[in-house]
């Protein structure tokens, strides 16, 4: 997905055009002594951590910025924040390049970075909220509404007096999201938001920022290893892998790229399960069954092996159904794949099977 994208300014409140960010880092030499001389070398070599990335995101979505470690996601939060600027290409977010006008920017966004603060070390959180209500100017009512929000959600009175730089990861997780909704920020940058959160604060998280899109419109965009936490979120997903965008489109779109699928179901047919199992992986060569509890049976299929529909249509042939039910692909099994890692025990497993059922049995294709 290179090149630059086709975008309606008005509907694209964020814009990437071949963005790029090249770092030069100094060739480092092993051992000690090494580790010495890499301080005076001059040998450096260039890591391009973002490689001319092009998207477009409509206002009001919740894009997941997917990627494996090292795939280019805090570089590029960097820059559409304006922490950094692109050694080439460009973006825009709300009409603006953000590392030109760091400041006017920062009135539009709303930033979190799990890895570093972005509150001010030395002070509480009050004290903290009450700078930021000047900075941004925030109307009286806005502030009470969100502090309320806060104090519901977030048990923000908790964290009491405590300098920052003494709070918990935990603790100052939930003053690093409240302080980055309190102005109501047409977009939001979350890298990796809920770090150190436990299950209950998470929860209300994915709630705090539903609600603000929800109501206020808020543009969303999501770093984050926590599969739950996009499937709560986000409704479109930028996958990216060393520096590239390797797909933009709805989670379900992603989802569909799965190259496994399943299905499960209740029969009422006098079979030991065994033989029902035999009988699905020499009709279905290439599949996977076996038995998931309380006598139901799970077929786990290769999706360019066959389409669900002729599973559906085979099972149904030879099986008195009684129920049956086809879950969503797992988006971790999406991503492993996608992220080139594989998962070679499952891969092998099936290649198995292929072989068994090859030796044993006549297909339905
Ligand atoms: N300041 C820097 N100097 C040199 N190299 C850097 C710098 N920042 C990032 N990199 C390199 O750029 C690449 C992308 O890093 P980035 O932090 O953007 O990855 P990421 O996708 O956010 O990974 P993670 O999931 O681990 O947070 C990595 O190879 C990293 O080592
Ligand atoms: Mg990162």
């Amino acid at each position: 997905m290179s090149g630059a994208p086709r975008t309606d300014a008005a509907r694209h409140v964020i814009v990437a055009e071949s963005l790029t960010k090249e770092f030069r880092v100094a060739e480092r030499k092993p051992g000690l002594l090494g580790s010495l001389a890499t301080l005076f070398t001059r040998e450096h070599r260039i890591v391009r951590a973002v490689d001319g990335v092009s998207f477009a995101i409509p206002a009001g979505a919740k894009t997941a910025y997917i990627g494996a470690n090292g795939a280019g996601k805090s570089t590029t939060i960097k820059m559409l924040t304006g922490i950094m600027t692109p050694t080439s290409g460009r973006c825009l977010v709300a009409g603006i390049e953000p590392y030109r006008k760091r400041q006017l920017n920062a009135r539009s966004i709303g930033v979190v970075f799990g890895q570093r603060s972005q509150l001010w070390w030395d002070l509480s959180v009050p004290d903290s909220f009450r700078i930021l209500r000047r900075i941004y100017d925030i109307p009286e009512p806005v502030y009470r509404r969100n502090l309320a929000l806060y104090r519901e959600l977030l048990d923000i009175d908790a964290l009491g007096t405590t300098p920052v730089r003494q709070l918990s990861l935990g603790q100052r997780m939930r003053a690093e999201i409240a302080a980055s909704l309190l102005h109501d920020p047409a977009v939001v940058f979350w890298d990796e938001p809920t770090i150190g959160l436990d299950m209950v604060l998470k929860e209300a998280v994915r709630v705090l920022v539903n609600r603000a899109n929800h109501e206020l419109g808020t543009t969303v965009v999501l770093t984050s290893h926590d599969i739950g936490d996009i499937a709560a979120i986000c409704d479109s997903a930028l996958v990216v892998d060393r520096g590239r965008v390797v797909h933009q489109g709805s989670i379900h779109d992603l989802l569909r790229t799965a190259d496994r699928r399943c299905v499960t179901f209740d029969h009422r047919d006098p079979l030991p399960a065994r033989a029902a199992l035999d009988l699905i992986e020499r009709g279905l060569p290439g599949v996977r069954a076996s038995e998931d509890g309380g006598g139901r049976i799970r077929v786990d299929y290769p999706a360019g092996l066959f389409t669900s529909r002729q599973v559906l249509a085979f099972l149904l042939e030879r099986f008195d159904l009684t129920d049956c039910y086809a879950p969503e692909p797992d988006l971790e099994d999406v991503l492993r794949r996608i992220y080139g890692r594989g998962d070679k025990a499952q891969e092998q497993a099936e290649a198995e099977g292929t072989a068994r059922a090859l030796s044993g049995g006549s297909g339905v294709r």
